[in-house]
């Protein structure tokens, strides 16, 4: 079955050679006015303009793209999304003043969804996984990763791991995300999380994420964590200077991880350091806000020549926000990122993140047919149109969603 998107007003996709994209390469966006996208199955088979349409055989679906830019399906490269409960009451409190590191040092924040997604169980993990990629899809994402990281016991990670495999999304085992309070300390805990759960996260996790942060885990310990995960073939990420520079990125890039996510603190020689290696930089400028915290040094990072990308970090107590054209109208305005550079980093560049740097993130012929389409006149309204549900309808490997 074929299905062409046709008259459309716009049609931008980042173009290029192998990604990820850095510096001006990151600014690169193809736009085509009065376009067409036709895919076949699965796949994009032409993109063009109007004029340059030839005859399409076989079973053709025909929607009509007037008032619509289509634009890559949004890859969001960091969720959370696999927790049950909320956190109103925390947010609530730190509306009044409570800082998120106090809340967490006093055994709320993470541990509070904890509890909650341990209490759900899988039929309920199952559910709430669903329910949060619906809300996803809505805001245009077709790909997502998600990570496990509620559960912090045997029964928990596994369930939060198999729930988001079988919602479609791709899974990361945040084996080391806090230390559950039946264990002393961070070591014993990660004793437990490595011979215990490691062998069967491996098998339903592509990668591994640990938070290396004051009150969490420090760089020895993550580096103990992150080496077991390695060692049997989990993709490596990490959450990395948030709050403070803790040596996140040297290890990344000493352990060849994807990413280093979150960046808030980041100075002078992490940026550099960055720039000159092969990890991503993914920025969640909606948890900075979400949290009232600094943006990460994003313009630095991109004249630096790093590769960067862009991602939600949904999740209920730091950034409880699925929208990813949100997030990029924050990198416009609060990031100094142009609308192109935006769209770059959360399609190609979030995919390179993920491993599917030559399948997914563009409107382009043998890549899969995932497209947002966006009620606008002009694709940067993606960015501009400042909190609004700017996605009408998405496609995800040919089929409309
Ligand atoms: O990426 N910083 C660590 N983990 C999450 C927040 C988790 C939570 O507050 O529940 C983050 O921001
Ligand atoms: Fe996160």
């Amino acid at each position: 079955m074929k299905l062409l998107i046709r008259d459309l007003a716009q049609l931008a996709t980042p173009i290029g050679g192998e990604p990820p994209f850095r510096g001006s390469d990151l600014a690169e966006v193809e736009v085509l006015e009065n376009a067409f996208v036709l895919c076949d199955g699965e796949t994009i088979e032409e993109v063009g303009r109007m004029r340059e349409l030839g005859a399409v055989d076989g079973d053709v679906v025909e929607v009509d793209g007037r008032g619509l830019c289509a634009v890559p399906g949004l890859v969001d490269c960091h969720t959370h999304a696999a927790f049950g409960g909320d956190r109103v009451d925390e947010f609530s409190l730190r509306a009044g003043g409570a800082s998120y590191e106090e809340l967490h040092a006093a055994g709320g924040g993470i541990l509070s969804t904890v509890r909650a997604t341990r209490a759900l169980g899988e039929d309920g993990l199952r559910a709430a996984v669903e329910q949060h990629r619906d809300w996803m899809r809505r805001a245009g994402m077709t790909t997502f990763e998600a990570k496990s990281g509620y559960g912090l016991d045997k029964d928990t990670e596994l369930a939060s791991l198999r729930a988001i495999h079988d919602a479609g999304g791709i899974p990361t085992w945040l084996g080391a995300h806090a230390v559950p309070p039946e264990f002393a300390d961070a070591d014993a805990y990660l004793d437990f999380a490595i011979a215990e759960v490691l062998p069967d996260a491996a098998d339903i996790a592509e990668a591994a994420d640990v938070f290396l942060e004051r009150g969490a885990f420090d760089a020895g310990q993550a580096r103990r964590y992150l080496e077991a995960c390695a060692d049997v073939g989990l993709a490596l990420r990490l959450h990395g200077d948030q709050f403070t520079e803790s040596g996140a990125i040297p290890l990344a890039i000493e352990l060849g991880a994807r990413s280093v996510d979150h960046l808030e603190a980041t100075g002078e020689d992490g940026i550099k350091a960055l720039a000159a290696s092969a990890v991503t930089a993914v920025m969640l400028p909606a948890s900075a806000l979400f949290l009232d915290r600094p943006m990460p040094p994003a313009r630095a990072l991109v004249d630096a020549g790093a590769a960067v990308a862009l991602a939600t970090d949904f999740n209920p107590g730091s950034a409880f926000t699925e929208s990813l054209p949100l997030v990029c109208s924050l990198a416009a305005t609060q990031l100094h990122l142009t609308p192109a550079e935006a769209l770059a980093a959360c399609t190609v560049n979030a995919a390179h993140v993920l491993g599917r740097g030559d399948a997914i993130g563009r409107l382009e012929q043998g890549f899969r047919a995932d497209i947002a389409l966006l009620d606008a006149p002009d694709w940067r309204y993606l960015a501009y149109h400042l909190g609004a549900p700017v996605v009408s309808r998405v496609v995800i490997g040919g089929e409309l969603a």
